[in-house]
């Protein structure tokens, strides 16, 4: 089997020998990047994390409601939890309902699981917490050897988004896969709207969205011997409301060689840029295709009062 830093590397050494250059997403979660990530949520621009912080606070007795009448003892997952703080409010909803005791955080950072299974249950008391350290499908495969019991799976702040729709689909098949007919998806979508209301979220004033991508450079001079100069690369996001996707760059402000180690090497031109993360907006009608394309009934969806965001609640058909 090969370690989780042999990945990493391969990844890198893959998407800085592609081109266009790429780095992927899902390595921007150190514990630097999770702490950046919460300032990031918590920035004026970054409407997402309020907007489904609405409807969690305003609308979770609602949405225990409807998931009563398709499940009644159940277990919660947390696909990519974060720091759990949206969850929570459902979470003590299931709990004082009587409808599920049991929750599993996963996430790809270790920072992130320590802190959920340390802070949950004080939150929480009486909610069992077990953490799944690593990557989306395969903890839900060991979840699923772990306990057999029924399932809802929130997949909550639009982390669907990180994925382009072709991959969404695929991404959502495989989830599809590790259900049990008549288990439950609550799944988190970003709205179109206004292309600048958008642009902004990805490019805030204080720099933090730039820090958060520059982080995983430092990451990869850290964990993998890189040798990225910070002051030699800048940020730039982009929006194109006709596709809905928003897309971050880091972009090489010179004719620069960067080294990871002493065998790989990656040559950047002036201008040249590396892909660093999508975040796909959705029409509701895309959502509702997605759905059916990946196995999906659709059984219902809760808005913020601006209608910016929305958490579907799906069923494995
Ligand atoms: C954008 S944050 C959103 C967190 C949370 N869902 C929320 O709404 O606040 C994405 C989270 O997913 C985790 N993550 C990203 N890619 C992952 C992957 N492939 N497998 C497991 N976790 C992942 C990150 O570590 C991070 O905690």
């Amino acid at each position: 089997m090969i370690s989780t830093n042999q990945r990493f590397y391969g990844e890198v050494v893959e998407g800085l020998s592609a081109t266009p250059k790429y780095l992927q997403s899902k390595y921007f979660y150190d514990k630097n990047g999770d702490d950046l990530f919460q300032r990031i949520m918590r920035c004026p621009e970054y409407y997402l994390t309020r907007c489904e912080e609405e409807i969690f606070s305003l609308q979770s007795h609602d949405i225990a409601g409807s998931v009563k009448s398709y499940l009644k003892d159940f277990e919660v997952i947390g696909l990519g939890a974060g720091d759990g703080s949206k969850s929570a409010y459902l979470l003590k909803e299931f709990l004082n309902q009587k409808l599920a005791d049991t929750y599993y955080p996963v996430d790809i950072s270790a920072n992130i699981i320590q802190l959920l299974e340390e802070n949950i249950p004080k939150d929480i008391v009486g909610l069992k917490v077990k953490g799944f350290h690593g990557e989306y499908i395969e903890m839900l495969r060991n979840i699923r050897q772990f306990s057999n019991k029924r399932k809802i799976i929130f997949f909550l702040g639009s982390n669907v988004g990180n994925y382009r729709p072709d991959q969404a689909i695929r991404f959502c098949c495989e989830m599809h896969e590790c259900m049990n007919a008549g288990d439950l998806l609550l799944i988190g979508f970003d709205l179109k709207k206004n292309p600048q209301v958008i642009l902004d979220a990805y490019s805030d004033k204080q720099g933090l969205t730039k820090d958060f991508n520059l982080n995983l450079l430092t990451r990869i001079n850290r964990e993998l011997g890189g040798n990225f100069k910070l002051g030699n690369f800048d940020h730039y996001a982009m929006y194109d409301p006709v596709s809905g996707a928003c897309k971050s760059f880091l972009v090489s402000l010179k004719n620069q060689q960067v080294k990871m180690g002493s065998d790989f090497s990656a040559d950047f031109s002036p201008n040249e840029i590396i892909q660093m993360e999508i975040s796909q907006k959705y029409s509701i009608e895309a959502i509702d295709v997605l759905a059916e394309r990946s196995g999906f009934k659709v059984l219902g969806k809760f808005y913020d009062s601006k209608k910016w965001f929305t958490d579907c609640l799906w069923q494995k058909v």
